[in-house]
């Protein structure tokens, strides 16, 4: 077995679907509480509450032998509005969540950007206002002018492909817009902000790395035709390449650009952006795995995103077609699939590792993988051996990458404890940790806990 002395077990989670607290201490409104409160729909305003439990939460992933937390800082809790004020509230409240990690020998793996853009910035058209990657920027540097004598790794955005895609394309996230011309303006102006935050760090010379999230789902062709190498191609670009290359490689694909300019103005790409962009490359990738991506050519049809964000609507209701694109195979008879219509597939994440270092050479964490499900957490402890089968098989799955070569520096278990999962709401529970939101938010290690512990441990000598 390799030597994992300094490979960082951890777990994560992000600000709104954690900390609550949604209106206290001079926080102000984001986009998901805006759009949340106006539908009516489930929301985070308190979630696991981890804003009044996160001394509680971060001592038992100490005793839960875990050494990093995954975590992200809430902009609408730093800056309180367009011209850039600072919350010393907000500041305070994760100088006391970064001591608590020191305190317990847990290294803080911080996310500047989960998905809680302010309202106020929502309100000038979000990440369709250039103006948005400039601000981002300045809120990053008060994160690093801040915080950087308490953080080593530093992470830009989470899954760049996830929000704009959903929030812009598909329309199930706010902003809820259903526009392909907006989504490509929004995916580029998050390409370069996040290039201005690297920038920004490097300027600074702060110590550490910084690196980009990515919801990473590698793809699969059904056949070898060249027509499903096409289309295998074209997923490719839509589901990864876009934020990869673009962060890593400070390139964003060209047969990319060259499709999507016959059909739509692309002007707005200047080359002084471009060239920030090329300048400002990740010191590492985090990549989010939860499946794999198998696809056909395309046959026929509109463009269609059906998601199954209830786990009710029914497996295999879910549907993805880029009309002329690809398709994607929602159903693989040798597969196991969830409520929600993910794939069990940890083979994925071995291939796709060892595909992402070989196109990139970067370090790389795997920064979330977990499994969602119903359960019932009033029991003394959830017994959840689904869990821990998932986990042990990607977990083995990332060994042979890595005994192949592939550079991999950590592994963050999705999520630290029950949380609020957007759309899916608090019933699809991925913690290892059960949060009972109906009896006080007590917390209770359920069974995946105590394996996580025991595997990193004994230095993953119970996966033999
Ligand atoms: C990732 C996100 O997309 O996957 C998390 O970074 C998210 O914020 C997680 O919660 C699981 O997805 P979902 O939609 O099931 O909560």
């Amino acid at each position: 077995m390799m030597d994992l002395k300094n490979f960082l077990w951890g777990s994560a989670t992000a600000s709104y679907q954690c900390e609550g607290a949604w209106d206290l201490d001079e926080r102000v409104e984001s986009m998901w509480d805006h759009y949340l409160h106006e539908e009516g729909l489930e929301n985070g305003d308190i979630a696991s509450d981890h804003y009044h439990h996160f001394e509680e939460d971060i001592r038992m992933m100490k005793e839960g032998g875990q050494r990093a937390y995954r975590f992200s800082l809430s902009w609408p809790r730093i800056i309180k509005n367009k011209q850039g004020e600072i919350n010393e509230k907000g500041l305070a409240f994760y100088h006391k969540i970064l001591d608590c990690c020191h305190e317990n020998g847990i290294e803080p793996f911080v996310t500047i950007y989960h998905w809680d853009l302010p309202q106020y910035w929502e309100e000038t058209g979000g990440w369709l206002n250039e103006e948005v990657c400039t601000a981002f920027a300045q809120y990053a540097k008060v994160c690093f002018e801040n915080f950087h004598t308490k953080i080593r790794k530093w992470v830009t955005f989470n899954e760049p492909k996830w929000f704009v895609c959903s929030g812009y394309l598909i329309g199930n996230y706010p902003p809820c817009i259903q526009d392909v011309s907006k989504t490509i303006k929004a995916a580029y102006h998050v390409m370069y902000a996040s290039a201005l935050g690297v920038k920004e760090f490097r300027e600074g010379g702060y110590e550490g790395e910084i690196g980009i999230v990515h919801s990473f789902t590698p793809v699969n062709g059904v056949d070898d035709r060249i027509e499903t190498k096409i289309a295998m191609r074209y997923a490719d670009n839509y589901c990864n390449n876009w934020i990869l290359d673009t962060a890593a490689k400070g390139e964003i694909p060209i047969d990319l650009l060259s499709e999507l300019s016959k059909q739509y103005d692309i002007s707005y790409m200047k080359p002084e952006q471009l060239k920030i962009i090329k300048e400002n490359t990740v010191d590492f990738l985090g990549l989010n795995y939860y499946s794999r991506t198998l696809v056909k050519p395309y046959t026929s049809g509109e463009t269609t995103f059906v998601v199954n964000n209830s786990g009710k609507a029914g497996k295999g209701s879910s549907k993805v077609i880029v009309k002329h694109w690809f398709e994607q195979v929602m159903h693989d008879p040798n597969s196991t699939y969830t409520e929600w219509d993910t794939e069990i597939y940890p083979k994925g994440l071995k291939d796709g590792l060892l595909e992402v270092h070989q196109k990139y050479g970067l370090p790389i964490y795997i920064t979330e993988n977990g499994i969602g499900m119903y359960e019932d957490v009033t029991v003394p402890q959830v017994d959840d051996e689904y869990r821990i089968s998932f986990m042990r098989d990607h977990i083995k799955a990332m060994f042979e990458a890595m005994e192949q070569g592939a550079n991999i520096k950590g592994y963050f278990a999705w999520s630290s404890f029950d949380l609020y999962s957007w759309k899916n709401g608090c019933e699809k529970r991925y913690g290892l940790v059960a949060v009972d939101f109906d009896h006080d938010r007590i917390r209770k290690p359920k069974k995946s806990y105590t394996w996580y512990r025991d595997m990193i441990n004994s230095n993953a000598e119970n996966l033999k």
